[in-house]
């Protein structure tokens, strides 16, 4: 049977003012009344699966703890990383722990942070893709490419006949240039890459030991030393910040032989700026997705937020994010919000 894995780290930065870095995207509401961790656990509580383990910064443990509880979610533990060191370590401290308590479980490594409108669909490819990770792949799941965006991975699949209905990978592409992203889009042939993976505990320790040796001595230390609380398992400080903080795509996917993928067609977003969130949104008849205490006079195709006792009012918008906080208000046209990111660095070089 298979053990989710969610990953809940990120430093929310690309909903901001809503996410922030006490506050990453997965612990809101965003595309339901229920937060994206709920969303994302909810999706995995069903026999197909064991009790999900929760990959999570120690600032934000009690957070998790309670939004879980509050879903009716029961995890199996919640790993506390002293410090984020990216997906490599996240995934491979899920790893090495199963490992250590004598369990070689499918992995299923699951992103909090993103919208499945499919369930269905995802559950299928999940299904498809457990023959060829219980023989040691590392299984992806590949979303069709609409355009040549460059923050995505991208996976060319193999002629080669794959093991159900996962194909071997020829090549896999971490956040390629423009002009590479374009010739990706217009061959065809290629996916991109969802950001879940599936595979065995024992599988992607071999890999890192292969490709990511240092990271897995630190992992290895930081378990070796672990410290368990209830569900709260910490792996030791000193050695878990020596490990090399890499993605697990640049670190393994890039370099491994063993990848394959599951292309699924399940209405998947990352949520990665306020222009995707509208896109998901439920609009109403002029095309604006309003949330909070909002006047919209002659406004259309645009995304209003107001958190708490703040109102906004607006006139004659058209395609514009306007997001209300407490203590700061972002506006810009819907397609530049993903810009955001450059007001972000500025706000953290101030600090
Ligand atoms: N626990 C934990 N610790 N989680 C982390 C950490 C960490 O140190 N770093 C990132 N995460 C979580 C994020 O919260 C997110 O849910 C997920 O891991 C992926 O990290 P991102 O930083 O969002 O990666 P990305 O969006 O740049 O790229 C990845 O996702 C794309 C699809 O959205 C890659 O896998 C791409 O190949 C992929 O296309
Ligand atoms: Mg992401």
């Amino acid at each position: 049977s298979i053990r989710p894995v969610i990953l809940s780290g990120g430093s929310g930065t690309r909903l901001w003012p809503l996410s922030r870095e006490s506050f990453p995207k997965q612990l809101l509401p965003i595309s339901s009344a229920r937060t994206m961790l709920q969303e994302t656990a909810l999706r995995v509580v069903n026999a197909d699966y064991r009790a999900p383990i929760v990959i999570a910064g120690e600032d934000h443990r009690f957070f998790i703890q309670r939004q879980l509880e509050q879903a009716g979610v029961d995890v199996d533990a919640i790993l506390l990383e002293p410090k984020g060191r990216n997906t490599a370590a996240a995934a491979l401290l899920a790893a090495m722990w199963s490992l250590s308590r004598g369990e070689d479980d499918l992995l299923l490594l699951l992103p909090s942070d993103h919208v499945i409108e499919d369930h269905e669909a995802f559950a299928r490819a999940v299904q498809g893709g457990i023959a060829a990770a219980e023989q040691g792949g590392i299984v992806t799941f590949g979303a069709r490419p609409t355009e040549a965006n460059t923050q995505y991975g991208y996976i060319e699949v193999s002629d080669a006949v794959g093991v159900g209905a996962a194909h071997p990978v020829k090549r896999f592409i971490e956040k390629p240039d423009r002009a590479a992203a374009e010739d990706y889009v217009n061959r065809g042939g290629h996916y991109w890459n969802s950001g879940i993976f599936l595979f065995k505990a024992s599988a992607l320790a071999e890999e890192a030991g292969r490709h990511l040796p240092d990271l897995v001595s630190a992992i290895s230390e930081s378990l070796d030393q672990q410290s368990t609380d209830g569900k709260f398992v910490r792996p030791e400080r000193s050695a878990f910040e020596r490990a090399p903080s890499i993605s697990i795509d640049y670190g393994i996917m890039e370099k491994t032989d063993r990848a394959y993928v599951v292309p699924v067609d399940m209405a998947w977003s990352d949520v990665g700026s306020w222009g995707a969130v509208w896109q998901i949104a439920e609009k109403d008849a002029n095309g604006n997705a309003l949330k909070g205490e909002i006047i919209a006079i002659d406004t259309r195709d645009s995304i209003i937020r107001a958190e708490g006792t703040v109102t906004v009012a607006a006139v004659g918008l058209e395609r514009m994010v306007v997001v209300a906080v407490r203590d700061a208000v972002f506006i810009a046209p819907i397609e530049r919000a993903a810009e955001v990111r450059e007001v972000v660095e500025r706000l953290r070089k101030e600090k």
